[in-house]
């Protein structure tokens, strides 16, 4: 035994320098036989920090005072750990939108669903592996409207000696679609749950985090993606924006989608996109073989069926070729610029939607539960609260906005919903009685009904582990027809089947497709329509399903699975790490 003690102390010392000098270099990469990829740190310090856009200045809340914030990058098998230090007055949460979280639920990140918000002055390590992913996710801010500001790319390269299943792009370029508002979106979704109603919109779209030549006092804060010509480039574009699913196009350009959310595609060409909160895409741009004398805006603008306001404005950023030098012919270049379907285009998002393919082959296999152990059906909707006594309300008839899964809005506890089960203290907390269907059936996407009113509850739906699922989402006509991306925590799922109308469950399944159908953590719900998916509940923990429109996240259009642990030790959740923060 006493040689034990000179040796673990040498590991010590050697484990201290070698820690020290991760967190100088950020990125340096350590290979340990845990995974098989490599370690990657990162050291995000949230801080205010003063950004102007639009002429107008505001301080607001960045990872490290980046706007947009930095890029993770990683290989398939690594391990990522990011050190996240709050320096600002604000509670915060780090979400890794996408990544499976294999048994590592606790480093998942929304607020008061896997972890409490980490409060100023406090710091917590998020310690995940990168299982079966490759492509292009995000990460944001998981509290109130900060991922607003709060947000970057989350780049997945494949293995080592793994390759695209595509020619190997000349570059690669990330793209982010943001928002951009004026006021603090926090006042702004405050004062929307107060008044109860719809929050004030954002004054611009970003490229970038760059509005660009559309919108005022903006030309010198444009988006330049400058390319060669007869080269191909790879666009890894994500949508970052709060509320809004927006169309894309680059004049004169046709793409090549071959990944969504960081799962390979069947590629298809398009020159127009859709993409939602929360979705990212890649897509294969290739440039013309000469030079042309001309340069082509890149144009977002809104898909939107919905009842209230929204940002009607449209974003433009550039796509130039390099000019050979000496040609001065380049100087008065043409601008071309794409047509973007109408506002309201839900054929061309539908049509769209149904491109989506998984590769399903030998290498990359679609591993669609071909049976089902349960079946549930949800109703996303909008709806109301009543307005308080002694106050008046400004939504709809003089209620409070609200939104809901099965009617229910979901309440936020003060304690997180993983911490609670897993120590099983769930009493005050939660109740498992999530309904598995509506309680009260109604014509979905006929004339509404009379009474809109939500029921108002933390309720959780629990699972056996390795349960198959299959889910409809049905959209209902409750204060307009609006199409909600769901983006579901932890899992990826197979989307098998969608459509317009109410879901007929006698001949729609007939049509499902359990062959190739793509598989997403955010799937667009028809407006006055059904989407159906299929999962394999194969990965233990507290799993948030929600809305990625924030207003409508905010409103309660969010739920909670528990998926109990398995039998074998590879099939339960760890305890939580020692630094997890407490409410
Ligand atoms: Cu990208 Cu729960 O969110």
């Amino acid at each position: 035994m006493a040689t034990s003690i000179p040796l673990s102390q040498t590991i010590l010392v050697a484990f201290l320098i070698v820690t020290s000098c991760i967190w100088v270099f950020p990125q340096v990469a350590v290979a340990t036989s845990k995974h098989t990829g490599v370690t990657r740190h990162y050291k995000f310090n949230i801080r205010l920090k003063n950004v102007t856009r639009l002429c107008h200045t505001k301080s607001m809340v960045t990872v490290n005072g980046k706007f947009p914030g930095p890029r993770v990058v990683a290989r398939e098998g690594d391990r990522i750990i990011v050190k996240v230090v709050n320096h600002a007055p604000n509670n915060i949460s780090i979400h890794w939108h996408g990544i499976r979280q294999l048994q590592s639920g606790w480093a998942d990140g929304p607020a008061y669903i896997t972890q409490c918000p980490i409060q100023t002055g406090q710091s917590y390590v998020y310690n995940f592996t990168v299982v079966g992913q490759r492509g292009t996710l995000l990460w944001h801010a998981h509290f109130q409207w900060l991922r607003a500001t709060v947000y970057g790319p989350l780049i997945i390269f494949p293995r080592h000696n793994a390759s695209y299943p595509f020619a190997k792009p000349y570059k690669e370029v990330t793209i982010m679609l943001g928002e951009w508002f004026n006021a603090d979106p926090e006042a702004i979704i405050n004062q929307s749950l107060q008044t109860g109603t719809g929050p004030n919109v954002s004054e611009a779209y970003t490229f970038n985090g760059l509005p660009g030549p559309t919108y005022n006092c903006s030309a010198k804060d444009t988006y330049k993606l400058k390319v060669k010509p007869g080269k191909t480039y790879m666009l890894r574009l994500i949508n970052t924006a709060l509320n809004d699913e927006l169309f894309f196009s680059i004049a004169n350009h046709t793409l090549t989608v071959v990944e969504a959310d960081a799962i390979y595609v069947k590629p298809f060409e398009t020159n127009i996109l859709v993409i939602a909160p929360g979705q990212t895409t890649n897509v294969l741009l290739k440039t013309n073989p000469n030079p042309p004398n001309a340069s082509f805006f890149m144009l977002a603008r809104p898909y939107f069926t919905g009842m209230g306001t929204f940002d009607n404005s449209t974003v433009a950023a550039i796509l130039e070729y390099e000019a050979p030098s000496q040609d001065n012919s380049f100087r008065n270049r043409t601008l071309f610029k794409p047509s973007l379907p109408a506002i309201n285009a839900t054929n061309f998002v539908a049509n769209f939607s149904s491109k989506f393919r998984s590769l399903a082959n030998a290498q990359f296999p679609a591993n669609v539960p071909q049976t089902v152990d349960k079946r549930f059906f949800f109703t996303v909707s909008l709806g109301a609260n009543p307005c308080p006594k002694n106050q008046t309300c400004q939504g709809p008839n003089g209620t409070k906005f609200a939104a809901a899964v099965n009617n229910v809005s979901f309440a936020l506890p003060s304690t997180a919903l993983l911490q609670s089960y897993f120590f099983a203290k769930s009493k005050g907390v939660y109740t498992a009685d999530f309904p598995q269907f509506p309680l009260h059936p109604f014509n979905y996407t006929g004339t509404p009904p009379n009474n809109t009113f939500v029921s108002n509850g933390t309720k959780a739906l629990v699972i056996p582990f390795n349960t198959s699922v299959e889910l409809v989402l049905q959209d209902t006509s409750i204060l307009g027809a609006e199409s909600h991306p769901l983006h579901l925590h932890g899992y990826n799922v197979y989307v098998v089947g969608q459509g317009f109308g109410n879901f007929d469950p006698k001949n729609d399944p007939k049509k499902f497709n359990l062959i190739d159908p793509v598989e997403r953590n955010t799937v667009g719900v028809p407006s006055g329509g059904w989407v159906a998916i299929r999962f394999l509940a194969d990965n233990p923990g507290v799993w948030f399903m929600h809305c990625h429109f924030d207003v409508h996240l905010s409103w309660g259009l969010r739920m909670a699975w528990i998926v109990l642990d398995g039998e074998l030790p590879n099939q339960k959740l760890p305890p939580p790490p020692s630094d997890l923060p407490k409410c």
